[in-house]
């Protein structure tokens, strides 16, 4: 069968090509490619940044944001033939440590966890793949090919329960949110925040376009120009883009009591102010910086709730481009109008 791979941390890599069909050692349920959408990781692995090959391996298929239909559903199995299914991404390290003993591999602590596509198991651009019954979530068909959409909303979903988490360590009714980067997280993150009520805004560097219209489509306002300038205090800010400088303004801006999540992998940058400055405003006002990445199982099962709920229409906009899979290059490649780009393996 054919697969987009990598080899990690060597730029310029990928290749589509042919390997071996899915070893069932890797699940007992095989699953054919419907289509696997890109992310900012993605794009990371193929430029040579980040990315771990399995054990002897050299190269690893790429993707984790996965969508596609049972083909054998294996023995005594919760699927059958025909369901839509997604994967987790992230698998417990074998320690275990204390989170990944209770399930929870997002909070492992030893960093020994492993994550398909990413970090040392095959991912999911492959026209087959197979998957342990107990990692595989069934989507919602009417959803169809939104149904690729589930894994960014998962990421989502936990940041903004850990937001609500540790918000609860005192009062709090919060009444304002801001997302800082108008990406597909971006996106999904403010979508997802409106459908609980709280007042939505988002900042982004783009002034027209796609971007303002998505979130103006759905009641929220949109912002250019500085966190700073900002004529109000959010209570709460999911930093989406990874930016030193945005970093650094969000911590300074929150109001007091407020609660910045980080979920940008960014790096680099200049500090534009002494980090104990920053601190102390912090202090002073009780706020609270935390970061949150993967998701596990709980918030999979929540993340196919939310999804359902947003409009159809909209999250249709969100997908700005497909690609064949023999069209990789141009799929990891970031265009300027591109917010969500979609390989498509096989029609739904
Ligand atoms: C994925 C997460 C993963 C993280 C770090 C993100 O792009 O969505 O599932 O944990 O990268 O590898």
């Amino acid at each position: 069968m054919k697969a987009i791979t990598v080899e990690p941390k060597k730029p310029g890599t990928v290749r589509y090509e042919d390997i071996p069909e899915p070893d069932v050692r890797e699940g007992s349920v095989l699953v054919e490619a419907i289509a696997a959408s890109v992310c900012g990781t993605d794009i990371e692995i193929a430029e040579g940044k980040y990315g771990w090959a399995p054990p002897g391996k050299t190269r690893l298929v790429l993707g984790h944001e996965s969508l596609g239909r049972v083909i054998d559903p294996g023995l005594n199995s919760p699927f059958k033939k025909g369901d839509l299914v997604s994967g987790l991404v992230r698998r417990p390290d074998p320690v275990p440590c204390p989170n990944c003993a209770v399930g929870e591999s997002d909070m492992c602590r030893n960093g020994q966890y492993t994550e398909r596509g990413i970090k040392e198991i095959h991912g999911f651009m492959s026209e087959r793949w197979r998957i342990e019954p107990e990692y595989a979530i069934k989507v919602d068909p009417t959803l169809g090919i939104l149904g690729v959409l589930l894994e960014p909303t998962t990421v989502i979903v936990k940041a903004l329960e850990t937001v609500l988490a540790v918000g609860q360590r005192s009062f709090w009714e919060p009444k304002t949110l801001l997302v800082t980067g108008a990406g597909p997280i971006g996106l999904l993150a403010a979508a997802v925040a409106s459908l609980s009520g709280i007042e939505v805004h988002v900042l982004d560097r783009v002034e027209t376009g796609l971007k303002p219209d998505l979130v103006r489509a759905h009641g929220a306002t949109y912002h250019t120009g500085s966190v700073l300038d900002l004529g109000f205090e959010p209570d709460v800010i999911v930093e989406c883009t990874g930016v030193g400088s945005v970093i650094a303004e969000s911590i300074q801006k929150v109001g007091a009591g407020g609660v910045v999540c980080l979920t940008g992998v960014g790096a680099g940058g200049i500090a534009p102010r002494a980090t104990a400055d920053i601190a102390a405003a912090a202090v002073l006002k009780n706020n609270v910086v935390v970061g949150s990445v993967n998701a596990n199982k709980r918030h999979w099962y929540k993340a196919s709730d939310r999804l359902g709920r947003l409009d159809r229409a909209w999250l249709s906009r969100l997908i700005t481009r497909y690609e064949k899979p023999e069209n990789f290059k141009q799929a990891l490649e970031r265009k300027p109008d591109d917010i969500k780009v979609v390989i498509r393996f096989s029609e739904i």
